[in-house]
Order: C-alpha cells, then sequence, then structure tokens
C-alpha cells in the first residue's frame, strides 16, 4: 500500500522564461488554479496524504504561500529544495528521510492526467506492495517522452528515454509507483550524456528483475504534459472547456479532501476566507450547502 507521494516541482524553467524567470513553472496558471495543484490532485485521488514537494533553490516561500503545509487539506504536506536539476530518480535520493521504510509515489509537477475511471486506475496502483508501476498513454510524438514497448500480456519489454528510432507509440507518463528498493536503485545509477540521473534507467533496474509492471490510460483518458508555452494553452483551453461546461471544476484540491473526508465544512470555510473573493470561493461555497 502506498502512503506517501512525491511532486518534483523543480528544474531550470529554461524553456518557458521569461516567465519562469521570477515564479516557478507549477504555479502558473492552468485556466483558473495554479498547475501544481493538478498533480497534487492526483495524489490525492490516490488517497494519499502525506506528500514531499520538491522544488528550485530560491522558490520555496513562494509555494508556501499558496500550500502551506497541508493543514487545510487534512494532510502532512513538506517541502524539501532541489539545488540543481540532477534528474528525477534524485528525488528519492533528496526524499530518503520522507520516503523512509514506505513506498512511494512520484508524479512530476509538470504532468495532467483526467478522465473516467482515473481514480479508479490510481487506487489500484497505489495498492502495490512489491516492484514499481508505469502508467503508459499512446501519443502520436513518443520521441519527446520516455516510451515503453509491450508485449501481448501487456509486459514491458523495452523502456527508453526520448528515442530517436521508433519503438513504440506508448509514452511513460510522469507518474510512478516504487516499492522502497527505489532508494537503493536512484543511489546507484550514474549520470546519462546530457548529465543527468535517468528515470528510464532506473525503470529499468526494475525491469530486468522482472518487477515492472505497467497501467494503459485508453482513448478516453487525457495525459497532457505542459512543459512548453503551447501545452500550457492547450492544456487550459481543455480544463476550461470541460469547466464551464460541466460546472465541475478539474483538480479543486479542497473539493478532493473534502469528498475523502479528510476535512469537513470548518475547513472548507477557512480556505474560503483564505483565497478571499472569487470564482474559486463561490465554487468552494456551493460544496457545503
Ligand atoms: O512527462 C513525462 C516525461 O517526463 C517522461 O516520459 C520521461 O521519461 C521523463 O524523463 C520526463 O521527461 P521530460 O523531458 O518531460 O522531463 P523534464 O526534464 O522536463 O522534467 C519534468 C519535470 O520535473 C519538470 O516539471 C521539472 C521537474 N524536474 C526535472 C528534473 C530533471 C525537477 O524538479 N528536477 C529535476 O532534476
Amino acid at each position: 500500500m502506498i502512503k506517501k507521494g512525491i511532486i518534483l516541482a523543480g528544474g531550470m524553467g529554461t524553456r518557458m522564461s521569461p516567465l519562469t524567470k521570477a515564479v516557478n513553472k507549477q504555479l502558473l496558471p492552468i485556466y483558473d488554479k495554479p498547475l501544481i495543484f493538478y498533480p497534487l490532485s492526483i495524489l490525492m485521488l490516490s488517497k494519499i496524504k502525506d506528500v514531499l514537494i520538491i522544488v528550485n533553490k530560491g522558490q520555496l516561500d513562494q509555494y508556501k504561500k499558496i500550500i502551506p503545509n497541508g493543514n487545510n487539506l487534512g494532510m502532512k504536506i513538506s517541502y524539501i529544495e532541489q539545488d540543481s536539476p540532477r534528474g528525477l530518480p534524485d528525488a528519492f535520493i533528496l526524499g530518503e528521510n520522507f520516503i523512509k521504510k514506505d513506498n512511494v509515489a512520484l508524479i512530476l509537477g509538470d504532468n495532467f492526467f483526467y478522465g473516467q475511471n482515473l481514480t479508479k486506475m490510481l487506487l489500484n496502483c497505489s495498492k502495490l506492495d512489491d516492484g514499481a508501476k508505469v502508467i503508459l498513454h499512446k501519443v502520436s510524438k513518443p520521441e519527446l517522452y520516455g516510451v515503453a514497448k509491450i508485449d501481448k500480456f501487456k509486459k514491458i519489454v523495452s523502456i527508453k528515454e526520448k528515442p530517436k528510432k521508433f519503438i513504440s507509440d506508448l509514452a511513460v507518463t510522469g507518474l510512478y509507483f516504487f516499492d522502497n528498493d527505489v532508494i537503493k536503485y536512484a543511489k546507484k545509477l550514474k549520470p546519462s550524456k546530457r548529465g543527468e540521473l535517468e528515470i528510464t534507467d532506473l525503470l529499468n533496474k526494475y525491469r530486468l528483475k522482472n518487477k515492472l509492471k505497467a497501467d494503459l490510460i485508453g482513448r478516453g483518458g487525457a495525459w497532457l504534459d505542459t512543459g512548453s508555452i503551447e501545452d500550457f494553452y492547450k492544456t487550459t483551453m481543455f480544463v476550461s472547456a470541460i469547466e464551464n461546461r460541466q460546472g465541475f471544476k478539474i483538480s479543486c484540491i479542497e473539493e478532493i479532501a473534502f469528498n475523502n473526508s479528510w476535512i469537513g465544512k470548518k475547513e472548507i470555510l477557512s480556505s474560503i476566507k483564505f483565497y478571499g473573493k472569487c470564482n474559486y470561493s463561490e465554487y468552494l461555497k456551493k460544496l457545503i450547502i
């Protein structure tokens, strides 16, 4: 059972400069809320209450203004700074004291997931006791991502980071579930040619031990990665279209905490006070009448 989660929300932010010169990318808006709310909500839907957010050196104060400690969500949220982007597996080295003897989920701060059956899939993934699990999704440009090739039993036969030659159109999304061995394996990794510890090298360690499983998000689900300005706008359009059509918000963290029974009316009222007069507060008000 996975009860701890890490959000990796650091990185250099150069791709979106000048927007990210003063503000961390994950605090920029995707429609009506900061990007960080979306990956956080995925961990919350997985029923993970204890979360570590890894941020860039110098940007901690910005985060604490919007998500101080998780009290208002009935969660425990802590932070750690990464002084330089050493690669995704660095999350498990930096997070060793947080993870302790437990299993852990990792989500990249710029990943967006949406779709029917998503919660069911997440709850199933968070049951993991042994090995590792990745979530795959078909994309039209696999060369931009980590890519996995699977056999007819959905077993991963190979996994490569941004392959130039086509091996499969199944991207490895930025949501991973690991047993506690991940700390040990991450520590053994060597930087790749681009000078970073690679998540695919870490996943290959599990694969070679026959301990890497995969789940697929089908065509009814959406996985968007908000790596560039173009992607930010596309994701914003997506969220705005769904929210305005349905009247439900995507990734309203207080709503998820309320539905999980982690908080009650009192905390919702204090969030309304915290956010002040805005549409988001109006939405929160409707949850408790
Ligand atoms: O989005 C899914 C993809 O994410 C996977 O398919 C790839 O296998 C995986 O390597 C990763 O690829 P990206 O090229 O998108 O990774 P990027 O370097 O952009 O980092 C993703 C997020 O993690 C971003 O929000 C910044 C943050 N980050 C990254 C690194 C390398 C950190 O916080 N610290 C780091 O050291």
